[in-house]
């Protein structure tokens, strides 16, 4: 009786400080305000993080240190009022991810885009047709090739592979032979304007090393890469039936080389890791499906057994133990017919020396 009222009391006091607890914690929850549009690069930005429980502020990204921090990249205002941010004055593709000032789930998403518009001209997707952005229609446009006008690169050219549409100054690459390079177009009128389009060719990505088995409790190092190592290149890593485009969790992406992401780094291999591991490179976050400008490597991850490098071991302990036994089996048998032949030979005899003799030397 009485201990079921204090079980009773227990559960009331338990959902009492739950509730207590919840109402805390919907008061406490960080806030986060920042750019609500993707942000171009080059262009500062700035997170701001109110009220973090416990007035304690450590910012981490994709729930792990800011290695950008270190190298001035991005830099902390300390809580001031309540209120801690993390800025950047000059935004990079690699800024993109979720930020966080304090532990929970609220976190802020950052998005960065690219002021390069990378296009891969590929034969299907021919002509490939530039317009220059912000245009209004009564201004002067003027078309570059690698900062020559178009106008002199044309000259120099047999077989051109672009066109200039003069009726509506927009160009068209008709040919993907010699056709990737960087591409300006330069508006002049009542806003001055410069749109960069950097024209390139479909990525073949590579995984290496070729195969992998990792011990299970170990590390996977992988990286993916493609001939060109152009500059603007995103990868996508698809590895235990998720995607990843950032770090997350024990899944890193480093970079390698001119490719950000392209070496993925997970701690902790489990059994339940193996399977495909894919890598998608392409100039489009959103196109990494569509094979005729994205391209895709894969890999078959083969996880060992912690114990597997054990078992050779165990093998040759158990060869040992059965050798003993056999050894001992046989030993006793012997020792047993032994004494056995000298029990039948000694028995009757009474003379035991010569006989002995004789019957060592008829054995032999
Ligand atoms: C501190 O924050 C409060 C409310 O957020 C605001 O009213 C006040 O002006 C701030 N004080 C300073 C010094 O910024
Ligand atoms: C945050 O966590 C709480 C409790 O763990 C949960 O109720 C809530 O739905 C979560 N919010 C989001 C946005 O995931
Ligand atoms: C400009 O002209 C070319 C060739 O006639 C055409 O293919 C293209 O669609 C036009 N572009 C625009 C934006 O009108
Ligand atoms: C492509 O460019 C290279 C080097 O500039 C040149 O040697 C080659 O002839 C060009 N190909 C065509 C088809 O114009
Ligand atoms: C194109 O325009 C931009 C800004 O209007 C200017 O800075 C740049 O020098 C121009 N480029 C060329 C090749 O004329
Ligand atoms: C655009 O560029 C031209 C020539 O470079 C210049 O005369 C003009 O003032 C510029 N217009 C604006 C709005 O900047
Ligand atoms: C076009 O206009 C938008 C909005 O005003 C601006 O953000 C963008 O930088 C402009 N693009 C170019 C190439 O100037
Ligand atoms: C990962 O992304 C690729 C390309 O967009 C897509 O085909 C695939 O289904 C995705 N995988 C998962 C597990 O979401």
């Amino acid at each position: 009786m009485t201990t079921r009222m204090k079980r009773q009391a227990d559960s009331v006091l338990l959902l009492g400080f739950l509730y207590l607890a919840s109402t805390l914690a919907t008061i406490q929850a960080v806030q986060y305000s920042g750019p609500t549009e993707a942000i171009l690069e080059g262009q500062p930005w700035r997170i701001n993080c109110h009220n973090p429980p416990g007035n304690q502020v450590a910012w981490r990204k994709n729930e792990q240190e800011i290695a950008q921090l270190k190298t001035g990249e991005i830099a902390v205002d300390p809580l001031k009022n309540g209120t801690s941010a993390l800025y950047s004055n000059s935004a990079k593709e690699e800024h993109m991810g979720k930020y966080q000032c304090a532990k929970g789930n609220e976190s802020f998403t950052l998005e960065i885009k690219s002021a390069i518009k990378y296009e891969v001209v590929v034969k299907e997707h021919l002509p490939l047709n530039l317009d220059c952005e912000n245009r209004t229609g009564n201004e002067k446009v003027l078309w570059f090739y690698e900062d020559k006008p178009i106008s002199e690169y044309l000259k120099g050219v047999s077989k051109p592979s672009v066109q200039i549409n003069e009726h509506n100054d927009t160009l068209s690459i008709t040919s993907t032979t010699n056709a990737t390079g960087t591409y300006v177009c330069n508006v002049t009128g009542i806003a001055n304007a410069s749109t960069t389009f950097k024209i390139v060719g479909k990525p073949y990505p590579a995984i290496f090393p070729r195969s992998v088995t990792v011990v299970e409790g170990e590390k996977l190092l992988l990286s993916c890469t493609d001939d060109t190592h152009l500059p603007g290149i995103k990868v996508q890593w698809e590895f235990a039936s998720k995607n990843y485009t950032t770090d997350e969790g024990r899944v890193k992406l480093l970079r390698n080389g001119n490719v950000n992401g392209g070496t993925l780094s997970v701690e902790n291999i489990g059994k339940n890791d193996r399977g495909d591991v894919k890598c998608y490179l392409g100039y489009d976050w959103n196109k990494f499906d569509d094979l005729h400008v994205s391209g895709k490597a894969e890999l078959t991850l083969r996880v060992k057994d912690r114990l597997a490098a054990l078992w050779p071991f165990l093998g040759i302990c158990a060869e040992v133990v059965v050798l003993c036994a056999i050894i001992l089996i046989y030993e006793k048998k012997r020792n047993k017919s032994e004494l056995e032949e000298s029990d039948t030979d000694q028995s009757p005899d009474t003379k035991p020396t010569p006989n002995k003799d004789s019957d060592v030397r008829q054995r032999k």
